[in-house]
């Protein structure tokens, strides 16, 4: 059992810390964010994760578990300090390491004891070596210091099932024993460990998400292309992803890859690559289609309609995606801004995001409190986010509650098959239209 504190409590450094307390460790989670840390000293999470609220509860109570604003009370005979603060995209592209140094510096002031220092934040090559110059500057040198690159590779929506069932753990040090101690401390989640260099670590983040990005938009690419030859993207998808070399994930077609990490990282990685004048183009390629994903459906929708200006739609699923109130870079943002710019008026649901998107849509949008209240009288629907509430609606609702139903798929919900026996106009990502115009 080791005494770990964890610097920042969002969607990595709480599933995080949460995680190491419910494997027996001790943990204290540090954050500026007073309002966040008041709920989580009461046993409730900021963050809606599937599995997370159970875990906060059950480890407070077994005494594993502490929350902070307070530093020294959070350093107080820790062995091991977690950086899990935001790394977010700079005006530039470029990474904004200033929360990470922040965190650093905050380290170096208070702790005064030897400790290993463990980077789970995304960030560039280098930055390891940044940040423990920070402390050979600013800490005496009789307390040792070791920094560890462990980046994470959770996917919010299933972020503790997968801190326990994850492909791997990487741990990046070019020192041999600091690596030892975050190898033990990771044992009992049963993931392999790979254990590399501090450089080689930092990039695996980053190539990683750049090919789960790639997948997506090539497939993305796929579909467009099979729209316009008639071809069904799902069947293409499938008989693709059966290759093991390729692999069935990450080949759904849909309104593009949106939240925290692919966006941001996918940048980050093309500057990363023009600063050592190595331009990597097939990542500005994968951007490119990503941004053109965005707005497929409205263009649909002026096909279908001509104008989009005063009717009235509805945008089903408004998180980036299902199981996680994370709105960051949702497809539904761009959705929403394009339809409203279109003269048309927007009605929203979200099963569990309505409060971030609420901080971050247009403030003429109407959200409701149910799929049933969205779709009424709408003119027609758009599916964003692919949450199983939405899926499972039964579709001869949208008969019922829309004189014309006409609906414009992201997310690829429904088969093909299934929409040509029902009266709803029914368009989608990389697919034939079915009953194209049935109420022109
Ligand atoms: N969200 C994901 O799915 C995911 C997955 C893998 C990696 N990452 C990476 O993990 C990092 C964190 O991402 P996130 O989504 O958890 O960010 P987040 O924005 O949800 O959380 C960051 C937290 O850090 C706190 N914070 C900032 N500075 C602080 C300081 N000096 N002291 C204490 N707390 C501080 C903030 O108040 C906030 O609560 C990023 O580098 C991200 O790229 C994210």
């Amino acid at each position: 059992m080791k005494n770990i504190a964890v610097i920042g409590t969002g969607y990595v450094g709480l599933v995080t810390g949460v995680c190491l307390s419910e494997i027996g460790h001790k943990v204290t989670c540090v954050d500026i964010d007073k309002q966040k840390v008041k709920l989580l000293k009461n046993g409730v999470s900021p963050i809606y994760e599937p599995g997370l609220q159970e875990l906060i509860e059950k480890n407070i109570k077994k005494g594993n578990l502490y929350f902070t604003n307070n530093y020294n009370e959070a350093f107080q005979d820790v062995e091991v300090i977690y950086i899990a603060v935001g790394t977010p995209q700079s005006e530039s592209g470029s990474v904004n390491l200033q929360y990470v140094e922040e965190a650093a510096k905050t380290i170096a002031h208070f702790i005064n004891h030897s400790t290993v220092i463990v980077i789970k934040s995304t960030v560039p090559v280098g930055t390891n070596e940044k940040v423990l110059e920070i402390f050979q500057n600013n800490i005496s040198s009789d307390i040792k210091i070791d920094v560890v690159s462990n980046p994470e590779f959770l996917r919010e929506g299933s972020a503790i099932y997968d801190s326990f069932h994850g492909d791997r753990i990487i741990i990046g040090s070019d020192n041999k024993n600091a690596a030892k101690i975050i190898e033990e401390i990771n044992k009992p989640f049963q993931v392999p460990i790979l254990i590399t260099d501090t450089r080689s670590a930092e990039m695996i983040k980053y190539a990683s998400n750049a090919f789960l990005a790639m997948k997506i938009s090539f497939i993305n690419g796929i579909a467009e292309i099979c729209e316009k030859l008639g071809a069904n993207i799902e069947e293409v998808s499938n008989g693709v992803g059966k290759d093991k070399r390729i692999g069935s994930q990450f080949l759904k077609a849909g309104i593009g890859y949106g939240g925290s990490c692919f966006p941001k990282d996918t940048l980050a990685l093309i500057n990363i690559a023009n600063e050592v004048g190595e331009p990597f183009n097939l990542l500005t390629s994968v951007i490119d289609i990503n941004n053109r994903q965005r707005t497929k459906l409205v263009k649909k929708a002026k096909e279908r309609f001509g104008t989009l200006r005063g009717k009235q739609f509805t945008i089903l699923g408004l998180a980036f995606k299902p199981n996680t109130d994370d709105m960051r870079e949702a497809a539904s943002i761009e959705l929403a801004k394009e339809l409203i710019n279109e003269g048309g008026k927007v009605k929203a649901y979200d099963p569990i995001a309505i409060d971030n998107a609420k901080k971050i849509l247009n403030s003429s949008i109407h959200f409701t409190d149910s799929i049933e209240s969205a779709v009424k009288g709408a003119d027609a629907v758009f599916i964003a986010t692919e949450w199983k509430e939405i899926i499972e609606f039964p579709l001869q609702r949208y008969k019922e509650l829309m004189s014309s139903p006409i609906i414009f798929d992201g997310r690829n919900c429904y088969s093909i098959e299934e929409m040509k026996n029902l009266p709803i106009e029914y368009y989608s990502i990389g697919r034939p239209s079915i009953n194209q115009f049935l109420y022109k």
